[in-house]
């Protein structure tokens, strides 16, 4: 695929997949990273004189029927706010053979799932939405939907030559650099509650990784590592009921130690159940130590991960990382070096 920089946009109608699937909770967005993850190569379009930024998104799964509750109503609100009041405007998916007239510079579809045809790979469905606004060129930037082979992901690769947004491009280098000669201690932290979830990144790490560091309800429920590469949590903060609920001191600590050494790290899972304030330590601790080792490439991914090192930062505002993966599934499955339809030809 051709990097955005490869594109002169000026004058240009261009078609923007974002990934705006971001949580919400009584129709507000609890947090917005993917949104503000949109925001570089949309600046960038502006700047260089892109005549109109067409966004495309999905919200949920509202599976292929119209539902306000999936609506990307208040993500319309946030890009307004996020881009200084700049002019968006908000419009249904286009019926077949409509054409959209839209004043703003950025116009913003409603999510693609209220139609069959996105998840379907429809072409028809794409190649209409295309027409509807008469885009020119396509700009792929939705990294965390490059997993699925939809119409706005793979399809639309047949009408319209394809571009790597920014987005796109600092995840893919990030998490190339853990895949191919990564600098070594490779670190993997593993956290979380689904094993079944984990267990591929745990073995295919075993061969890039000198070090597998287990913890969160993982380990607190008794992970056997195969692998002496593994190491598990042993001690843990429990509630008045004897539930582990985050890892404990003497493992946090021999935690921190392994990731003060090491050079490439990737961070995936909270150490405790961190929606209760009381269980927050460990991943505090964990999150403090990566964003301290500046000499590292460091990866947080997954929702869960994400979603506290972004609440941590807001008073931890010294903490750095090369990347904050907007890609929860994507991301796994691209460190699994699964074939991704989003970003291959
Ligand atoms: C995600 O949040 O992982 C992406 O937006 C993809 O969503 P999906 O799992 O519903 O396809």
């Amino acid at each position: 695929m051709k990097t955005i920089e490869e594109l002169n946009p000026k004058d240009q109608i261009i078609l923007m997949r974002v990934d705006y699937n971001v949580p919400l909770k009584d129709g507000q967005i609890t947090d917005d990273l993917r949104i503000r993850a949109s925001l570089p190569t949309i600046n960038y379009l502006l700047e260089n004189g892109a005549k109109k930024i067409v966004l495309i998104s999905h919200l949920g799964r509202p599976e292929g029927k119209e539902n306000p509750e999936f609506s990307l109503t208040p993500i319309a609100e946030a890009l307004k706010n996020l881009l200084n009041g700049q002019t968006i405007d908000f419009k249904p998916l286009p019926k077949p053979g409509e054409k959209i007239a839209s004043p703003a510079k950025i116009l913003l579809l409603e999510n693609l799932r209220f139609d069959p045809g996105e998840e379907a790979n429809n072409p028809d469905f794409i190649k209409n939405i295309i027409d509807s606004v008469g885009a020119e060129a396509f700009i792929q930037d939705g990294f965390a939907v490059v997993h699925r082979a939809h119409a706005s992901t793979d399809a639309v690769k047949n009408f319209l030559p394809i571009y790597t947004g920014l987005l796109l491009e600092k995840e893919i280098e990030n998490l190339s650099k853990v895949l191919k000669n990564p600098e070594h201690p490779v670190l993997l932290i593993i956290g979380g509650s689904k094993v079944e979830d984990k267990q591929p990144l745990i073995d295919k790490f075993t061969t890039i990784a000198d070090h597998i560091l287990v913890g969160g309800k993982i380990a607190a429920d008794g992970y056997k590592p195969e692998n002496d590469k593994i190491i598990v949590a042993e001690d843990f903060d429990e509630d008045g009921e004897k539930n582990k609920l985050d890892i404990g001191p003497v493992s946090t600590a021999e935690f921190a130690k392994y990731i003060e050494e090491a050079k490439t790290i990737i961070w995936n899972g909270v150490m405790g159940k961190v929606e209760d304030p009381a269980f927050t330590t460990a991943s505090s601790i964990i999150a403090d130590a990566i964003g301290k080792n500046t000499q590292a490439t460091t990866i947080i991914c997954g929702g869960d991960t994400t979603g506290f090192v972004e609440n941590y930062l807001k008073d931890h505002q010294d903490l750095k990382y090369s990347l904050i993966s907007t890609g929860g599934g994507a991301a796994l499955e691209f460190l699994l070096g699964k074939k991704l339809p989003g970003i291959t030809d």
